[in-house]
């Protein structure tokens, strides 16, 4: 049969999922994840804390097997990701919190991890997340607006999002630079808590500006006890950032189920109905506005899911299973969902 990646490409559209390098001795999981997918990322092989361990001393080695995977099967690379709050390494958090490292060197060793990793990987790498998940959420919201969040902007002040730009287009001019967050699927009422409105209007200054930026990912990574967007509505949200002169893409799409939600393909369990529900919206609000050029699974099987492990405490119970194949590798209803639309 055709794969989902095949049936993409008659639309333009690269099919992609996160990868674990690690994961690749698993002969089924790496046979999905080599015919199914045109394009991929990795997990965390591209992370500071991975590839930077010990300060000035680079160790490219899990996100060069992950490399060497795509290239063998021809597979688009999301470079993920250059700057973020999260798995920073150890030598850099600390020597910040001791007064070892100040303002002004901490600027220099931003530029130079930009730099260094973008050079690396030239020519390589089709689309990079440059920034991600710089703002806050509307429940993590400081005195009832969104805003810059974490260490970089604590540090820095904002215009390190404008920084980080410049200096990955300096280093590889044909990647396309992405800004990443979550909770950006649709525009709310565009006041203080209105996430989607406050990275658009962060966006359009940054173009305004002439910051080097071509792209918005919107992560959505989803559960189906609430969002439960409409296609319209995600069309809607990805033709209004189009509308900035940028790319679009899907680029961790996973919908979380509250447990207990059988494991199972069952075409009649109504939870995985849900799921299916949500990966359609998304991938045909994608279609729909021609400016989204991928959609990504982050994973695709209910073992290797990140939300079995993330606490995702926010409410009662527990949600996970979010992927598209189930523990057993096979396809669950919302595979089928997908293919169908394509
Ligand atoms: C997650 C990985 O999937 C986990 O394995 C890791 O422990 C934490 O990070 N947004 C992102 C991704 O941009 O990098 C995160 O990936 C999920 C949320």
């Amino acid at each position: 049969g055709r794969t989902l990646g095949d049936l993409a490409a008659r639309h333009d559209l690269a099919i992609g999922t996160a990868v674990d390098p690690a994961a690749l001795t698993d002969p089924r999981y790496r046979s999905i994840a080599s015919t199914e997918f045109t394009s991929v990322t990795a997990e965390n092989a591209m992370k500071w804390e991975v590839t930077e361990p010990v300060r000035g001393t680079y160790d490219w080695s899990a996100a060069e097997r992950f490399m060497a995977f795509a290239e063998r099967n021809d597979q688009k690379v999301r470079g993920h990701v250059l700057v973020w709050n999260n798995q920073l390494p150890a030598w850099l958090t600390e020597g910040v919190a001791s007064g070892a490292i100040d303002r002004a060197e901490l600027r220099g060793i931003l530029k130079k991890h930009v730099q260094d990793t973008v050079r690396h990987f030239k020519g390589r790498v089709w689309q990079w997340d440059v920034v991600n998940e710089a703002v806050t959420d509307s429940y993590d919201a400081v005195d009832g607006r969104i805003g810059y969040k974490g260490f970089w902007a604590e540090q820095l002040g904002p215009g390190y999002v404008a920084d980080a730009f410049r200096w990955a287009r300096e280093a590889d001019p044909k990647a396309l630079l992405f800004y990443n967050d979550y909770n950006i699927d649709a525009f709310g009422d565009g006041g203080p808590l209105d996430k989607t409105a406050f990275v658009y209007r962060m966006v359009k200054r940054l173009r305004e500006n002439g910051v080097p930026i071509d792209g918005v990912g919107s992560q959505a990574h989803l559960s189906t006890r609430y969002g439960n967007y409409s296609a319209f509505q995600i069309a809607d949200t990805l033709e209004r950032f189009a509308g900035l002169g940028v790319a679009t893409a899907l680029t961790e799409v996973d919908v979380r189920n509250l447990l207990p939600a059988e494991a199972t393909s069952d075409a009649l369990n109504p939870l995985l109905q849900a799921q299916a529900f949500d990966y359609s919206a998304l991938l045909t609000g994608c279609l729909t506005s021609r400016h989204c050029i991928s959609y990504t699974v982050w994973g695709f099987d209910d073992n290797h899911s990140w939300t079995n492990t993330w606490d995702f405490g926010s409410g009662p119970g527990r949600e996970a299973l979010a992927a598209i194949y189930d523990t057993g590798y096979q396809p669950k209803p919302a595979y089928r969902a997908l293919q169908a639309d394509l």
